[in-house]
C-alpha cells in the first residue's frame, strides 16, 4: 500500500502502512535521522508482545538500542513517569540527532511523544501504533501531552512525528475491549467524514485493513489542512466534549473509547434536539455503537460530568465549540456555552 503524507507547516512525514512492517521499522527509522541510538518507549503489555521484535529491527539497521516500558493505562500519562522517561533518555545519552521510537497505544504515544517534544527541545518521535485507537486516530497529527491531577492532557506540546509506521497484523492481540475501543473512533469517522463507512460499519462489514486505511486517510487530510486544532481539525472532536468529561468523571474506570461513545450518543440526541441533527440519526448511531460493543449511556451522577466539562481545559472561557451532525458524514461546529449545554446534557437523559 503506498504511504499517505502528512504535511504541516515545517514539513511532511510519511504514514506508512502494511502487515509485517513492524519487523522492518528500523529501515524507516534508518532514513530519519543521523544518530546511531534509537530509544524505544513502550508499556508492559505492548512490550511482553512487540519489544523484542522493535528492537531486532532497529539493531538490524545499525542502531544501538535502548528502552523503557511503563505499566499499561492511562495513568501512565503522568509527570511522574515522564521524569522517569527522561532519565531514562539520560540514561541512554539521548541526543537530539537520535530517534525515540513510541511503541504502543494512545498513552504511550502521547507520554513518549511529549518526552521526545521536550527532552533537549526536541528529539525526532516515530510513531508505531498498536492499537486500533492509535493506528487511526491518535498516532497522526503531532499531538502529544500528559495529564496532571485535575485534567486530561493539560500539558502538551504539537510534536509531528518523523514517520508512522502502521501494522495491521499487530491488532490480532489486542482484547475485544481494545479493539471495541478503537472502533468508537472509527464510527466516529464515518459520522463526521464518511457516510460509506458508517454504512459498511452498519451493514457489518469489517475488513480491518479497509477500515485502518480509510480512517488514515481521513485523519491525513484534515490535520495536514488544519495542523494546530484551529478549524476543520476540531471535528474530530466529535463526541469528545461530553466524552472526557465522562471519562474524568468515572475516574477513569470508562475507556476513552466508551466514553467517546456515551458522548456521540449524547451529542446526537442534543443536536436533534436542536433541530440541526436529522430525527433518526441517534437511533441508528446507537445502534451500530452497542453492536460494537460500546455503552451509550452513563449512570455517573449528571453534575460530576457537567463539572468536568466546565474545567476542561478547552473551556476556560466557559464556551465550548460543539461537534454536531448535519447528517451522517457531515459535520459542523457550533460555539456553545457550556451553560446551555449542560441543560440539554440534562434534557437528554444520556448521563445521569
Ligand atoms: N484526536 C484528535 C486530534 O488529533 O485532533
Amino acid at each position: 500500500m503506498p504511504d499517505r503524507i502528512a504535511r504541516y507547516k515545517g514539513g511532511e512525514y510519511p504514514v506508512r502502512i502494511g502487515k509485517g512492517l513492524l519487523d522492518r521499522i528500523g529501515e524507516t527509522a534508518a532514513g530519519l535521522v543521523a544518530g546511531r541510538t534509537a530509544f524505544v518507549a513502550t508499556d508492559e503489555t505492548v512490550g511482553a508482545l512487540y519489544l523484542d521484535r522493535a528492537t531486532v529491527s532497529l539493531e538490524r539497521a545499525g542502531f544501538r538500542t535502548a528502552s523503557f516500558s511503563v505499566p499499561a493505562g492511562e495513568a501512565s500519562k503522568s509527570p511522574e513517569r515522564l521524569l522517569e522517561l527522561y532519565g531514562s533518555f539520560h540514561a541512554a545519552g539521548l541526543t537530539r540527532s537520535d530517534l525515540v521510537v513510541a511503541l504502543g497505544g494512545g498513552v504511550v504515544g502521547d507520554l513518549a511523544g511529549y518526552a521526545a517534544a521536550t527532552w533537549m527541545r526536541g528529539v525526532p518521535v516515530m510513531q508505531v501504533p498498536t492499537t486500533l485507537l492509535a493506528q487511526v486516530d491518535s498516532s497522526i497529527g503531532g499531538k502529544t501531552g500528559i495529564d496532571l491531577p485535575f485534567g486530561k492532557n493539560l500539558v502538551g506540546a504539537f510534536h509531528q512525528p518523523a514517520a508512522v509506521v502502521l501494522d495491521p497484523s499487530v491488532l490480532g492481540t489486542l482484547p475485544r475491549a481494545r479493539m471495541a475501543e478503537g472502533m468508537a473512533e472509527v464510527v466516529k469517522y464515518g459520522c463526521i467524514a464518511d457516510e460509506d463507512l458508517f454504512v459498511a460499519i452498519e451493514s457489518g462489514f469489517l475488513d480491518l485493513d479497509w477500515v485502518v486505511e480509510r480512517c488514515v486517510r481521513i485523519k491525513t487530510g484534515v490535520v495536514s489542512r488544519d495542523e494546530k486544532d484551529t478549524g476543520e481539525r476540531m471535528m474530530l472532536n466529535f463526541g469528545h466534549t461530553v466524552g472526557h468529561a465522562v471519562e474524568k468523571a468515572s475516574a477513569f474506570a470508562l475507556s476513552h473509547g466508551e466514553s467517546v461513545s456515551i458522548g456521540m450518543a449524547a451529542a446526537t440526541r442534543i443536536g436533534e434536539r436542536l433541530g440541526v441533527t436529522p430525527h433518526g440519526t441517534a437511533e441508528r448511531l446507537e445502534s451500530v455503537l452497542v453492536h460494537q460493543g460500546l455503552p451509550i449511556r452513563s449512570t455517573l451522577p449528571l453534575d460530576t460530568v457537567v463539572e468536568a466539562m466546565a474545567s476542561d481545559k478547552k473551556r476556560l472561557s466557559g464556551k465550548v465549540h460543539f461537534v454536531f451532525l448535519e447528517r451522517i458524514g457531515e459535520a459542523a461546529l457550533h460555539p456553545m456555552p457550556v451553560s446551555e449545554l449542560a441543560a440539554l446534557l440534562k434534557e437528554v437523559a444520556v448521563v445521569g
